[in-house]
């Protein structure tokens, strides 16, 4: 196991700009907009629309978007002469900077072998990992990848009284993941438009077009040679012993279903006796509810508008969520996160870190392997100089802006309770 006395050292600053790499990279895509032009391009079309596709006509994803553009930040001149310092300590961690990735499944249907290279990026970096429960990639791996960064992600896995999810928190806390991250915000399954008609179903059946446009991405179609068809590592023992992928993601589907009850929540409070985050959160009421289980972090999320449209952008409750929890803990956001500024804008309001899933699957599909690293330097590097173009020397400064945020939700007492 890994020798976790290591980890409560601050991490040593981390500089982008120092790595001739990146300075390459950053010549060709100085952006993520620019990774994910590319990665439409360099990914079979079913990949694409698979990472990139949300709920609806995309209206939750152009919210979340939209949301986090409105926030308006004013600087302070006459104070920084410095390079400003962007790393934080999350759970008795710390890290080179308050940007995580956020939990994905099938994260290998985008680049295979995805996993591998999200979990080596982030390790690099020093940044959070945070395992997904349906990726390719068992917990006990993306230990030996990522040991100090890893969290883990769960969903519901009720059958057997639970039997499966309990294990699952076992082998995390056997191979040393700090933070066991339960999903609550994906109630009943839906579908969304761009993965039907590219022919993505469950069971997943390759068809011609498929096959066609994996012929025709040869970096793709390489990856695939390498590590072959996606699996999910996590929940195979589970299966029978002769199973196929198919016949797991039919175990996968029967096992897991619903959203976790607050009954349940506090069974795996009681049991996971290490930090525990709720992820999905977007009401005050809610996030007073995990405080009052005991929860130690939330993550304020709509799924990145991959679950349904109509749903408020995170940025926008997150003010009201953060006077409800009124640290008593963590409150992380996800959902839109696509810049450094996001991830500012986002501290700025509260947050103490900020997580992305599609930007790391753009670089992805656009850079293959190099991809995570490069969007995680990309936001640290954005996130510095956007510290220091407003004047703060540290995240903590950026508390104390003058900031308009027009569409801040405003929740009416009483409302929340059900
Ligand atoms: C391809 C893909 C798969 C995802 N799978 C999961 C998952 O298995 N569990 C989960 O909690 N969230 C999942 N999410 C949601 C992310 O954890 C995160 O909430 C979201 O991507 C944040 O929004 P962003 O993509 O705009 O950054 C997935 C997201 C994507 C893009």
């Amino acid at each position: 196991m890994h020798d976790t006395t290591a980890l409560a050292r601050p991490a040593a600053a981390y500089t982008p700009a120092d790595n001739p790499r990146f300075l390459k990279l950053h010549r060709r895509f100085p952006t993520v907009a620019y990774l994910r032009r590319h990665a439409r391009r360099h990914v079979p079309r079913f990949a694409f629309e698979y990472l990139d596709g949300g709920a609806g006509a995309d209206g939750g994803i152009a919210r979340n978007w939209h949301a986090l553009d409105a926030i308006e930040l004013v600087p302070r001149y006459g104070v920084t002469t410095t390079l400003p310092r962007v790393d934080i300590e999350l759970f008795g961690r710390y890290y080179s900077a308050p940007i995580g990735v956020a939990p994905m499944g099938g994260p290998s249907l985008v680049w295979p072998g995805a996993d591998q290279y999200l979990a080596a990026a982030a390790q690099r970096a020093r940044v959070p990992y945070t395992l997904g429960l349906v990726a390719g990639m068992t917990v006990e791996r993306a230990a030996e990848i990522a040991p100090d960064v890893l969290w883990f992600q769960l969903y519901r896995c009720s059958r057997n009284e639970h039997a499966i999810g309990f294990d699952l928190a076992r082998r995390a806390e056997a191979v040393g993941v700090q933070v066991l991250v339960l999903t609550l915000d994906v109630p009943v399954r839906t579908t969304r438009p761009r993965e039907v008609a590219v022919g993505i179903t469950s069971p997943f059946r390759p068809d011609l077009r498929m096959l066609a446009g994996i012929l025709a991405s040869p970096g793709y179609l390489g990856s695939l040679w390498r590590h072959g068809q996606p699996r999910f590592g996590n929940l195979k023992p589970y299966a029978a012993d002769t199973a196929d992928v198919n016949e797991v993601a039919d175990f996968v589907r029967r096992e897991m279903g619903g959203a976790f009850t607050w009954d349940e929540v506090a069974r795996y409070r009681e049991r996971w006796k290490r930090p525990l985050v709720v992820k999905g959160i977007l009401h005050p009421a809610d996030a007073e509810k995990c405080v009052s289980l005991g929860v130690d972090g939330i993550v304020v999320s709509n799924h990145g508008g991959r679950q349904i449209e109509g749903l408020p952008a995170p940025i926008d409750v997150l003010p009201a969520i953060v006077a409800a929890v009124g640290g008593r803990a963590t409150v992380m956001l996800d959902s839109g996160v696509r810049s450094g500024l996001d991830v500012v804008r986002a501290v700025a309001l509260g947050a103490d870190a900020a997580f992305a899933g599609k930007a790391f699957l753009w670089g992805l599909g656009a850079l293959g392997p190099e991809g995570p690293a490069h969007v995680i330097d990309l936001m640290i590097d954005e996130m510095k100089s956007a510290v220091g173009q407003l004047g703060a020397l540290r995240l903590n400064d950026l508390r104390s802006l003058d900031i308009r945020h027009k569409n801040a939700f405003r929740f009416e007492p009483g409302k929340g309770s059900k």
